[in-house]
């Protein structure tokens, strides 16, 4: 008998979205008791960007995906199946993917969401790839996107100051070219469960004051452990990724890791023996974005110059759970495709269907809306506090 030959698989499109909102350490100086030296000498964020209320992981993963969909030179009704990943859905139900589905204009579809937290985009790349492989699709979108700013206690200075919002999505694509073998590694370790979580509204926990008054509905998370468990997983995740590929890591053009903490990055540039050039870093602009994190790195990465077609490039993630993937691939793509996706989808174009007869509540967490508020402070050289009007100063003498 025949062994049955597996459907080559292309990423062929890439797109991000980001809210315009920043919130800098600056502003979580006056929230909780921290400092902008310890969050960038600790983290290495100096600022991350916050969803307006009218926006949900729906809208920003619909906008990433469009912009996706437009560099892969395709139409969205192309799309066979659309997995998106996130912890921070619009509903318990129906899957945001479901939402995003109705959002690009795709009516073929079928659509569900992962959950495996900030490694969820690399679980749901590597469900699309193998759709695609066994035959059963032939263009499949994977979305990562988060709303974490509504899911954090703004007076826990150890997590606030870590996570931001925002959207990133590929397209892959079947293809008749032999391509490079890919590789895929996914781990999970359940004795990991507590270390980052959200304890209520689940089944165990369902909602209820109490649970509301004991600020079990937003994001806990012991530091320490996941900082240990990030360091001693995601060099040998990426590692196994590349073995699987038949690469070593000398091979490798480029990593992509999730962006948690830049210390964790130079931990595995470290345990892989590479210069931190071969890291990409962009948690700088956007803190630690979950799911989002991996797509927005890839397509900012790639939109920069930093890829080139027939580079080996390796995206690694971890997060709770705990979990860990990693896939190696050849990038084939021309890297400019990209960069004209943020002019040709605008977000105030894209409009996820709202329910009928039906108002949330207003989403913005108290303690962020005080400050989003707020008037943008005076450049800190600017002290104007003894300008008095009258004569202006000239500062260049007239000529006599
Ligand atoms: O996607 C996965 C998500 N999670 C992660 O990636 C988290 C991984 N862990 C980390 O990135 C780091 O553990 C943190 C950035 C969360 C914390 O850094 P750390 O170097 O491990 O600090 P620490 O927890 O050991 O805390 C050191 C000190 C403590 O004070 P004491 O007990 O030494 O007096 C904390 O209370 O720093 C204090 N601290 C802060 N100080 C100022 C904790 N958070 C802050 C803060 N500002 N924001």
């Amino acid at each position: 008998m025949s062994q049955p030959t597996q459907q080559s698989v292309k990423l062929t499109g890439w797109g991000r979205y980001a809210p315009s909102q920043v919130l800098s350490n600056a502003d979580l100086e006056r929230m909780v008791d921290t400092s902008d030296e310890w969050i960038v000498s600790r983290t290495g964020i100096r600022e991350r960007r916050v969803a307006a209320a009218h926006e949900t992981t729906a809208s920003m993963g619909a906008v990433a995906a469009l912009r996706a969909i437009h560099t892969a030179g395709l139409q969205p009704e192309d799309i066979d199946i659309i997995i998106l990943a996130t912890l921070t859905p619009d509903y318990w139900m129906p899957s945001t993917a479901a939402l995003v589905k109705e959002a690009i204009g795709n009516t073929k579809a079928f659509a569900f969401d992962v959950m495996a937290a900030c490694s969820g985009f690399v679980y749901g790349y590597a469900t699309a790839s193998a759709y695609i492989q066994a035959g059963l699709a032939k263009h499949a979108l994977v979305i990562g996107a988060e709303l974490l700013t509504r899911f954090l206690d703004y007076t826990d200075r150890s997590t606030c100051i870590l996570f931001g919002d925002g959207a990133g999505a590929v397209v892959l694509s079947a293809s008749d070219e032999p391509v490079s073998p890919v590789g895929i590694e996914l781990t999970t370790e359940p004795q990991g469960a507590y270390m980052i979580w959200l304890p209520a509204g689940g089944s165990k926990s369902p909602p209820s004051p109490e649970t509301i008054a004991r600020g079990e509905h937003k994001i806990r998370m012991e530091g320490r452990e996941t900082y240990r468990f990030a360091t001693r997983t995601l060099a040998s995740t990426a590692l196994a990724a590349v073995g699987k590929a038949g690469w070593t890591q000398d091979d490798v053009d480029l990593i992509i890791p999730h962006q948690a903490n830049v210390r964790i990055i130079e931990a595995v540039a470290k345990g892989l023996d590479l210069p931190m050039d071969k890291l990409y870093v962009n948690l700088d602009k956007y803190g630690n974005t979950s799911a989002a994190s991996v797509p927005i790195a890839l397509a900012e990465a790639v939109n920069e110059g930093r890829v080139d077609v027939g580079d080996r490039i390796v995206f690694v993630a971890f997060g709770a759970g705990f979990t860990s993937g990693a896939v190696a691939m050849e990038w084939t793509a021309d890297p400019a495709r990209g960069r004209t996706a943020d002019d040709a989808v605008r977000p105030e174009d894209v409009t996820v269907r709202a329910p009928i007869d039906w108002d949330s509540v207003d989403p913005i967490p108290p303690a962020l809306a005080e400050i989003l508020a707020r008037p943008l402070p005076l450049p800190a050289e600017l002290d104007l506090s003894d300008v008095v009007p009258g004569e202006p100063e000239l500062v260049h003498q007239p000529t006599r």
